[in-house]
């Protein structure tokens, strides 16, 4: 029996669900960069960057890398400390280095051309279930359903099962997403499976919102069992840490340069970026920062302050550093734009006014 007959969910209620859906998103779907786009190499870069982020953060890197990596073969060919400048801000910066070395993969073994079906392009590295299942879908056609949290939470509403972290659940979201996927039409008129797949996590991202759905506005909602009425159980608690970092600046004729710190290769996070050196934060009480800014990464908030290296306290801030000297090396401002600096970092430059070179924050990374 189909997952969609056990939730009591007929035939002709497929239809429906699927000509709403369509219907709706042919209507309201936003206009993003990457809307359209039929070479796979723009797909998948879209959805890597999708992948845990939020469509406004991701919009203005996503033009910007594909200025500087055009192609699937410009990437593979671009040295790793570019594609993590590009991808900085943007956070989990595994998803670059994966996409990267997948790019160099595809570029030596398959002849610069990506495998055509979910099924081909699971063997590339940092290409899962979600992202193979997109890519394939949205450019070849392929009936294959794409799961994401949007969706997830979409089929929970509909069809009102309670939300369970089981296995069992997930495989009964999935098997319920798989049957609603129309089948392949892949021509002039449109890509029925890759449209209904992009339609599902739209209506996630922009009506059936975790809190306070619009149900109003929603396409399925005559299909829905919940209609507002399904707990979502609350965001996981996020964490409050505090954090300090020195801000040591010399002028070197003309140029300003900035003291930064390279993270450790083997660090478990944001390996080999780019940071201003972080303080013990003994080192800096009683000392006022010369900013405060709150930083979220995944769910801690870092409550972060950023302590100047003045001529009263030269020294004595940065012997703090516990770094290795090696670690440490100056960088003109004007080449920030360039180097593989982490969010936070480009976030403070950017607050201080040392960005004039490094182009404005976005109001999205303001906010994070
Ligand atoms: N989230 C991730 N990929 C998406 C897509 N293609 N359309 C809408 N939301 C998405």
């Amino acid at each position: 029996m189909k997952a969609a007959d056990r939730e009591g969910l007929s035939p002709s209620q497929i239809r429906n669900f699927r000509k709403h859906l369509a219907d709706w998103y042919r209507l309201h779907a936003r206009i993003l960069p990457w809307r359209g786009a039929h070479d796979p190499y723009r797909v998948w870069v879209s959805e890597i960057m999708l992948q845990q982020t939020r469509v406004a953060a991701v919009i203005d890197h996503y033009e910007r890398f594909m200025r500087l990596f055009p192609t699937l073969v410009s990437l593979a060919l671009a040295p790793e400390a570019d594609v993590l400048a590009a991808w900085s801000g943007l956070g989990y910066y595994r998803r670059a280095r994966m996409l990267h070395k997948a790019a160099q993969f595809v570029t030596q073994e398959l002849s610069a051309k990506l495998p055509t079906d979910s099924v081909g392009l699971r063997t590339l590295p940092g290409i899962g279930v979600y992202t193979s299942a997109a890519v394939a879908s949205i450019c070849f056609g392929e009936r294959i359903a794409v799961v994401d949290g949007n969706v997830e939470r979409v089929l929970l509403r509909i069809t009102g099962r309670p939300e369970v972290a089981s296995a069992a659940a997930k495989n009964f979201i999935h098997h319920l997403a798989s049957d609603l996927v129309p089948a392949k039409r892949l021509n002039e008129k449109g890509n029925a499976a890759g449209d209904h797949n992009q339609a599902m996590m739209e209506l996630g991202a922009t009506i059936c919102l975790p809190r306070g759905p619009l149900c109003l506005h929603c396409p399925v909602y005559g299909l829905c069992r919940t209609r507002g009425e399904h707990l979502t159980p609350p965001r996981p608690r996020q964490r409050s840490r505090p954090a300090a970092y020195l801000l040591a600046t010399r002028k070197r004729r003309v140029v300003t340069e900035v003291l930064l710190e390279r993270r450790a290769d083997d660090a478990s996070l944001m390996p080999g970026m780019l940071e201003l050196p972080p303080l013990p934060l003994d080192a800096v009480e009683g000392r006022e920062p010369i900013l405060r800014l709150r930083h979220s990464i995944t769910n801690t908030n870092y409550y972060v302050g950023i302590y100047a290296q003045t001529g009263s306290t030269s020294g004595a801030l940065r012997r703090a550093v516990p770094a290795a000297k090696a670690d440490l090396v100056w960088h003109p401002i004007t080449r920030i734009q360039e180097l593989p600096v982490t969010g936070l970092t480009r976030k403070v430059l950017a607050r201080l006014r040392l960005d004039s070179v490094i182009g404005p924050e976005t109001p999205e990374q303001r906010r994070a």
